[in-house]
């Protein structure tokens, strides 16, 4: 699969130009899309980028890839990330790295969100996927319970949330920003409008990895090219 996602990463270089802030993604395929778009600066382009996550900033580093200091960043241009499950109303699921809330803050605040996936990653209905969910360690117990409740009265499937490991006998994932994952079965989120939603509204839940509305391009790489597929969103 290493081949489709290359592609998906090449296709999305056509939406880079000179002059650009661009949002760093993070996992397997965006950092391959790292390092052509180190390839690319190397050959002359002209770019800055903003990362998703501490591994997207050492990455990048080493790519040779200039970045900007992410508070002191206001406007973004394109944002590449992959994902872990894309719907056909180019809705994700996101943080199977463990980087959505960062993810999100750069995808929300970008002009223009490309997705790269390997065609494996297209669904019907999201949910196959376990839905990572960024949550305050806090009061962990409450709010695991409250978003089962919120999934199950948002229509999922199933709503049963584990604790994301760092590895065997190693504690709790901690994710870059000192918060918790919780990992939900949701089976099937018929309306991710509405489980986003309801996620939102827990204290304790800092972001889910319901991406709704934020996807304007979806790059499918497959083993011989790429297939670029465009939303129309008003703006
Ligand atoms: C990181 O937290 C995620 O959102 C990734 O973008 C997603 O898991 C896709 O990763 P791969 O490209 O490694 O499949």
């Amino acid at each position: 699969m290493k081949v489709a996602k290359e592609n998906a990463a090449l296709a999305a270089l056509d939406f880079v130009s000179d002059g650009m802030v661009l949002g760093l993604g993070s996992g397997s395929t965006a950092e391959i899309f790292l390092e052509k778009l180190g390839d690319r600066i190397a050959g002359g382009l002209k770019v800055s980028g903003v990362q998703t996550s501490e591994r997207t900033r050492q990455v990048a580093l080493e790519a040779g890839i200039p970045l900007l200091d992410p508070d002191r960043v206001e406007h973004i241009d394109v944002t590449v990330d992959g994902a872990d499950e894309v719907d056909e109303a180019f809705h994700l699921i996101k943080g199977g790295g463990a980087c959505l809330l960062r993810e999100k803050i750069v995808a929300q605040a970008s002009a223009k969100m490309i997705v790269i996936v390997d065609d494996r990653k297209l669904v019907h209905t999201l949910g196959a996927f376990q839905l990572p969910v960024e949550v305050d360690p806090f009061c962990l117990g409450v709010t695991a319970r409250q978003v089962y409740d919120a999934l199950l009265a948002s229509g999922c499937r199933d709503g049963l949330t584990t604790l994301r490991q760092k590895g065997a006998g190693e504690g709790p994932l901690v994710t870059d920003g000192g918060n918790y994952i919780l990992d939900c079965q949701c089976q099937e989120i018929p309306d991710p409008a509405k489980t986003a939603d309801a996620l939102a509204r827990i204290p304790g839940v800092m972001e889910s990895g319901l991406f709704v509305d934020l996807a304007d391009v979806i790059v499918v790489g497959e083993v011989d090219h790429a297939k670029v597929l465009e939303i129309k969103r008003d703006s």
